[in-house]
């Protein structure tokens, strides 16, 4: 059976981008169809400055929310990645496999150590290995894909690249994973800057939809969106940025393709509110999922308590012949 793993990291509160990108797909298709892992990545947290409680907070906050969504956890195993050793364990090995090169390359890596730099303070050497990490999450597990947005391409490659050089170097150890994405929003944009992802660490702005705003304050976000010169609703990320995110949010939300709905509407203002409306109804049922379980907090422990028990058992053997194959002795 396919197996699939896939991460969120508790750097903020989740987005609309995280959703259609990711969450949703992991419920309401992935764990239907595979073998699924999804964990909360707490150690991805740590790479930026970070205050211990919000992680804490967020930690907690991300695995209720995956829950909301629909994870299932007699279907799927939902985890926090530092319950289970062997992510660290096998980062290491990892890292003697990587090169700085290599590191260096990451886009990602790229952007935030600038950002980092220009707000005067210092680049964790973690930033720098975090892709290795993460090749650690998916190869600990043998994992066949991992559905992401498609932010997470480069990390996904790079973590075909370390399996397959291990493999080569120390005889067949690690599953070579794929990438899958969702067709349509694998790429959701800031409503108010459509050239950049809507991402959790952004600012606090008004361009970003959580999944826990209120409904009103949804909507004025979606009203308030940034929009493209001329007045056609058409689909064209070149040329209509703005308007071309918000058809692309309202076909996820419909279940249907974002060049179907070009030429459908007649002003902006039509689609903003239907966009609007759209979303409103796709977070109500989570929204309402997450108010529940914020009370019954034992239910969710138990719930991370049982996953981590599986992928410690699911992690152990793999991380243990990596080990061996690599060269290091067997503890006696
Ligand atoms: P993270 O926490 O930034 O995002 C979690 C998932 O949400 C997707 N996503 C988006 N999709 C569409 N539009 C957006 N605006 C948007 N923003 C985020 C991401 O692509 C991702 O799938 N490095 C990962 C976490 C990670 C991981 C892993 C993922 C750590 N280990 C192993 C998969 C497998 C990250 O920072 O995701």
């Amino acid at each position: 059976m396919t197996r699939i793993f896939s991460g969120i990291k508790p750097t903020g509160h989740l987005t609309l981008g995280n959703y259609l990108g990711a969450v949703r797909q992991w419920a309401d298709v992935d764990q239907h169809r595979a073998e699924s892992l999804f964990s909360v990545v707490d150690l991805h947290a740590l790479t930026v400055d970070h205050d211990p409680g919000r992680v804490r907070r967020l930690s907690r906050q991300a695995a209720t929310l995956l829950l909301a969504s629909g994870i299932d956890p007699e279907r799927a195993t939902l985890f926090v990645q530092s319950h289970v050793d062997e992510h660290a364990r096998l980062s290491y090995l990892l890292e003697c496999v990587a090169t700085d090169g290599e590191m260096r390359r990451m886009i990602q890596y790229k952007e935030k150590s600038a950002l980092e730099r220009a707000r005067g303070g210092s680049v964790r050497l973690s930033l720098l290995t975090y892709p290795v990490l993460m090749a650690a999450d998916i190869l600990a597990y043998g994992a066949d894909e991992v559905p992401v947005g498609d932010d997470q391409v480069q990390h996904v490659e790079l973590t075909r690249d370390l399996a397959v050089r291990f493999n080569q170097r120390y005889g067949h150890t690690f599953v070579v994973p794929r990438a899958t994405y969702p067709k349509v929003a694998a790429r959701v944009m800031d409503l108010q800057d459509p050239s950049s992802k809507m991402g959790k660490s952004g600012d606090a702005g008004a361009g970003i939809v959580y999944l826990l705003d209120e409904p009103e304050v949804v909507r004025k976000k979606i009203m308030r969106a940034v929009t493209d010169g001329g007045s056609e609703v058409e689909y064209d990320r070149e040329a209509k940025p703005g308007v071309s995110n918000l058809l692309e949010i309202l076909a996820a939300c419909e279940g249907g393709n974002p060049e179907g709905l070009s030429g459908v509407y007649e002003t902006y203002g039509a689609l903003k509110k239907d966009t609007a409306d759209a979303v409103v109804e796709v977070l109500r049922p989570v929204q309402e999922k997450h108010k529940e379980l914020v009370a019954d907090p034992a239910y969710v422990e138990e719930v991370l308590r049982r996953g981590a028990e599986r992928a410690r058992g699911m992690s152990r053997p793999m991380v243990d012949t990596a080990y061996r194959a690599i060269g290091l002795l067997p503890p006696v």
